[in-house]
């Protein structure tokens, strides 16, 4: 079986020999123009020569969850594109989307800046009850963000395409009910994959629709986000702070406005890293299966763009 690996923006190394050792007998090598055809692939935003090259392979394994720069280029017709399917991302996600939420709702900033200048104060105790949380995306990471942050006691509100049963969410599905989860929630925790349906899908009309003052924490793409948009409701004060993990731009340009607002706080999109070593287990697990002839989790549906 021959395994080629093509992954932009990683260590290739530790990958192979990672592969290599879970794969006895298997020939696991980097991709480089003109090599043979493989029958499996590893990769992560590859270029188009490659799909053109290697368009006979039977599954592509995105070292990632989501797979919007896959599905921008054309791919081998039968090829299954398969993204990790949690692999270790979903209890850092819950854990990034949790620290924002209580940082915010408890105001440790407020806390930080007392320190900073000697002052001991209190700040009154604020209500759980005022600030629902709305998760755009009840997926693999959206459900464990939900089931987490629901752990706490706020009320959770969470939005998909289809309606969802998940204990202690209250639960809005499709287009038609999106205003109302929206006008139902303060904070707005993004987690939706980056489709042409849910491209810009933060903007002035939807995050002014959220209670007032609310807190917008992006985790999933930098493109779901109205850049203009976030500040000018910063600015009015509709919206009191976000958290933002992912930029159109990455890295955010030196000159961008998210740099140094007071209310911003930025990270390098690193909420729910890809971990090497689970990946690995579940890619081999999953070739296993498909030689077996079994269903494997995961597998994306091209049409729908998740
Ligand atoms: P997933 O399992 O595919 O879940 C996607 C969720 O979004 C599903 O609940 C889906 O609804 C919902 N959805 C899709 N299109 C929708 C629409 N038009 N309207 C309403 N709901 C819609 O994805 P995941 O594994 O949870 O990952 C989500 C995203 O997180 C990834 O695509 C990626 O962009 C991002 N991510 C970011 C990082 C980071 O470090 N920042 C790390 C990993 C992933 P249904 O359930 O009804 O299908
Ligand atoms: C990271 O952003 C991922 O999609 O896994």
């Amino acid at each position: 079986m021959k395994i080629t690996f093509c992954c932009t923006d990683t260590k290739a190394e530790p990958w192979l020999q990672g592969l290599a050792a879970a794969l006895p007998g298997a020939d696991v090598s980097m991709w480089q123009p003109g090599a043979p055809q493989a029958d499996y692939a590893v990769v992560w935003a590859p270029p188009q020569q490659f799909m053109d090259e290697q368009a006979g392979v039977k599954a592509l394994f995105n070292i990632g969850a989501g797979v919007d720069a896959l599905l921008q280029l054309r791919l081998p017709p039968d090829a299954l594109v398969v993204r990790l399917d949690d692999a270790g991302m979903a209890v850092q996600m819950a854990e990034y989307v949790c620290h924002a939420v209580i940082r915010h709702f408890r105001e440790f900033d407020g806390y930080e800046a007392d320190t900073k200048a000697g002052r001991w104060g209190y700040r009154k105790p604020r209500l759980r009850s005022d600030f629902p949380i709305g998760v755009m995306g009840l997926g693999v990471l959206g459900e464990r963000v939900a089931r987490a942050l629901a752990q706490f006691e706020f009320p959770i509100n969470g939005w998909s395409r289809s309606p969802k049963a998940i204990d202690g969410v209250r639960a809005f599905a499709g287009a038609e009910q999106f205003h109302s989860f929206l006008a139902a929630s303060r904070v707005l925790v993004n987690l939706l994959p980056l489709t042409p349906e849910t491209a810009n899908v933060m903007n002035q009309d939807t995050l002014g629709r959220l209670l007032p003052g609310g807190y917008v924490i992006n985790v999933a793409r930098g493109a779901h986000l109205v850049d203009g948009d976030l500040l000018a409701l910063l600015a009015s004060g509709h919206v009191a702070g976000a958290t933002l993990d992912v930029f159109r731009t990455e890295p955010l340009p030196a000159d961008h406005a998210f740099w140094g607002h007071p209310r911003i706080i930025l990270t390098p999109h690193t909420s729910a890293r890809t971990l090497r070593e689970e990946s690995i287990a579940q890619i081999v697990g999953k070739i296993g299966a498909l030689a077996r002839g079994e269903p494997i989790a995961g597998i994306v549906n091209a049409g729908r763009g998740y």
